[in-house]
């Protein structure tokens, strides 16, 4: 089965943006999950205020939860992440683990980590931390490196409780540049992975990127993967649509920079990655409930008819013959000889720049054939 998995705050996004209100009913979660399993989803993903809203009393909190474990029993969809909001309430303006106000910073970290339990709970395998307020707009007010720090210790703290606790879980860290703050804290894969390996238990952590997310900064996804699959980092995914960079606009997956999406499908496919298939997106707002199941099947079956142009372009005895004629292949090939010495090498003849300056590499070629592909033309 296709590990398909939704956020319970995608098919329920009700639609308010920062000029218009609803447009939307609540939908609620019980309803959400089943709604999903009939489409074919694999899992459902939430975050602590999705499921039990900011400031629910115990027996309100139980309520909920039994609601949605009863939902999750009939259909046999999976949790396998849980995230934790720490960016709606004002409390978390100018941040959770990076707020200037200690007060906010230890209130942020509680809530974190009392959600650690919940997601085990759930059987989540994965805990995702996007840190949306984690930022600012004035550089003069926020001091960067000492914000580091904090997250670092947040992270480290985090990873230390779930591991004392048996809990078993690893983190992802999702990049995003801005929205909401101006300028967010590890705003790309890059930065995050080079934060992760400052961790006391960088082992357990890795990233979660979103597609719209590395495109709103100009970045190229399919890339930014492979960089964090090479490192072993890729312990999560959010797919969704971006056309360039603009606000985050969570599209349907592939309804944005629709060839990236298919070397992004190519790439997931070909090996490496394991784990969920995760759609981070938003219905958009003109649609009404009736859309909003239009929007996620599209998700999943974009998916797999990517996969099955990718596919047919890996198998196409043309495209064999066009990637060896690129010299794909070779580049696979360590540039010194086994046994090579140094000096050897310093010693030995050169390729001649002038031909080799002058081969072509067609690439040009490949490229058409895999949007001939993605067409559906050959
Ligand atoms: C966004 C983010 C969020 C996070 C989610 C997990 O679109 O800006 O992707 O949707 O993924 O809130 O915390
Ligand atoms: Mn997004
Ligand atoms: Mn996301």
């Amino acid at each position: 089965m296709d590990k398909f998995s939704f956020g319970l705050w995608t098919v329920g996004w009700q639609g308010r943006d920062p000029f218009g209100d609803a447009t939307r009913p609540v939908l609620d979660a019980p309803l959400a999950v089943r709604k999903l399993a009939e489409l074919g989803a694999w899992g459902v993903t939430l975050h602590d205020d999705d499921l039990i809203p900011f400031g629910s009393d115990a027996a309100e909190r139980d309520r909920r939860l039994g609601e949605f474990r009863a939902a999750l029993d009939e259909t046999g969809l999976v949790v396998p992440m849980v995230t934790t909001n720490l960016f709606t309430h004002p409390v978390f303006k100018d941040g959770g683990f990076t707020s200037n106000d200690r007060g906010v910073r230890r209130f942020a970290l509680r809530k974190v980590l009392r959600n650690l339990e919940l997601a085990a709970s759930l059987g989540a395998e994965t805990v995702v931390l996007w840190g949306g307020r984690e930022g600012s707009e004035v550089d003069a007010g926020k001091d960067v490196r000492a914000a580091l720090d904090r997250y670092r210790e947040a992270l480290d703290l985090i990873a230390q409780h779930s591991i004392d606790q048996g809990y078993g879980l690893r983190f992802a860290l999702e990049p995003k540049p801005n929205e909401p703050r101006g300028d967010i804290l590890l705003p790309t894969i890059g930065h995050a992975l080079a934060f992760i390996s400052t961790l006391q238990h960088h082992e357990l952590v890795g990233v979660n990127p979103e597609v719209g997310h590395e495109q709103m900064a100009g970045l190229n996804f399919v890339h930014g993967i492979a960089q964090a699959l090479w490192q072993g980092k890729l312990f999560h995914i959010d797919l969704n649509g971006q056309k360039g960079p603009r606000y985050d606009q969570d599209l349907v997956f592939g309804h944005g920079d629709l060839l990236s999406a298919f070397f992004l499908v190519d790439l997931l496919e070909g090996g490496g990655y394991e784990g969920p298939r995760h759609f981070d997106y938003k219905p958009l707002r003109t649609e009404d409930l009736e859309g909003v199941w239009v929007s996620a099947a599209a998700n999943m079956r974009t998916y797999r008819l990517l996969r099955e142009r990718a596919t047919a372009f890996r198998h196409d005895p043309e495209v064999q013959e066009a990637l060896r004629v690129s010299g794909v292949a070779q580049l696979s090939m360590p540039t010194l000889s086994r046994g090579e010495s140094i000096v050897d090498f310093l010693a030995g003849a050169d390729v001649d720049p002038e031909v080799a300056g002058a081969r072509g590499y067609g690439f040009v070629r490949l490229s058409q054939l895999a949007l001939e592909h993605l067409l559906g033309a050959r």
